[in-house]
């Protein structure tokens, strides 16, 4: 594989390439990797594309050039029950799933993720995908219970498919913090866990999302976190004040996120993350 073929393999291509752009293979068994075809148009389809990262990921591959496929229920595709995933995939050489679960809770979303990420692996598989992209959490390898027992065992069906893929790992989103505020409103104050939390903006996961899924795959994980380290009882008393609300902030340790009784750096990223640019002060004050 020649050097230019690897540069753009790896980040979003320049405008200029758009239209050439190579679609690459895992490496073969040689370790050798190689383009599939000299000049292919990619068309990746995104799953969830109505969604908060689904949205930005999709306009971050259109704005660097590459034909996007969205799919969500409104477009007649449910990746519930499989239907119009054979044809939405007709052609496609990468999809990405950035759907979510209805709730947080351990049940509903395993019940979620295990159906949906088999029926898209189904449908990939048929249709000769050569990349799946898949979203999942920092900590999904970590927690155990909760939606983050979830997204391992969505995270396990990706791992164990024959499609070459790639997990991204992004940090609870900004807008997670005020998800956790609410949950844990109570009569006597707001209880959150006193996490130590590295909040990414929806723009900046999904750029690395947009990054990855024209990349080759990695065949393991890559993390998406934000630029700054936060305690999430910090940020929640930032995000009441912004508000105007004066309840007290309780940072209680038993207090459920996403529905897990989490440890303290259980949600921290590795050294290697991709660190994003927007800070979670900068969120607060663009709402
Ligand atoms: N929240 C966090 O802090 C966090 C952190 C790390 C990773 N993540 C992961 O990031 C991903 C994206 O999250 P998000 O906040 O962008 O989600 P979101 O805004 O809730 O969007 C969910 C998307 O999934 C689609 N969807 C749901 N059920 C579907 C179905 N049966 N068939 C087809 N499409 C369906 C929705 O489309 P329609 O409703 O229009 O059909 C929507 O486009 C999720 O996998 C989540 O687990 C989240």
């Amino acid at each position: 594989m020649s050097q230019e073929t690897n540069v753009r393999c790896l980040g979003l291509m320049s405008t200029v390439a758009r239209a050439n752009v190579r679609h690459c293979l895992p490496p073969t068994s040689s370790g050798v990797t190689r383009p599939l075809t000299e000049e292919t148009q990619m068309k990746v389809v995104v799953a969830g594309a109505t969604g908060l990262i689904g949205s930005r990921t999709v306009a971050r591959l259109r704005d660097h050039g590459v034909e996007v496929v969205p799919i969500s229920r409104g477009e007649g595709v449910d990746v519930s029950t499989g239907e119009g995933l054979a044809q939405v995939l007709r052609t496609a050489e990468v999809l990405v799933d950035v759907t979510d679960a209805p709730s947080r809770d351990q049940q509903v979303s395993t019940d979620f993720f295990t159906t949906s990420t088999s029926n898209l692996l189904k449908a990939a598989a048929a249709a000769g995908v050569g990349h799946y992209v898949a979203l999942s959490v920092v900590g999904a390898d970590r927690v155990g219970s909760g939606w983050f027992r979830a997204k391992a065992a969505q995270e396990d069906l990706v791992r164990h498919t024959p499609i070459p893929y790639s997990v991204v790992r992004a940090t609870p989103f900004h807008e997670s913090v005020a998800a956790a505020a609410v949950a844990g409103t109570r009569s006597d104050g707001v209880h959150v866990p006193p996490l130590l939390l590295r909040p990414v903006a929806a723009d900046d996961v999904a750029t690395t999302v947009a990054h990855v899924a024209v990349g080759l795959p990695e065949f393991g994980v890559v993390e998406a976190a934000g630029p700054e380290e936060v305690r999430l009882d910090d940020a929640t008393a930032a995000l009441l004040g912004t508000l105007g609300r004066t309840d007290p902030v309780v940072a209680d340790a038993r207090a459920p996120f996403f529905g897990a009784v989490v440890e303290e750096r259980a949600l921290l990223p590795g050294p290697d993350a991709h660190l994003g640019h927007h800070t979670f002060a900068q969120w607060l004050k663009s709402r």
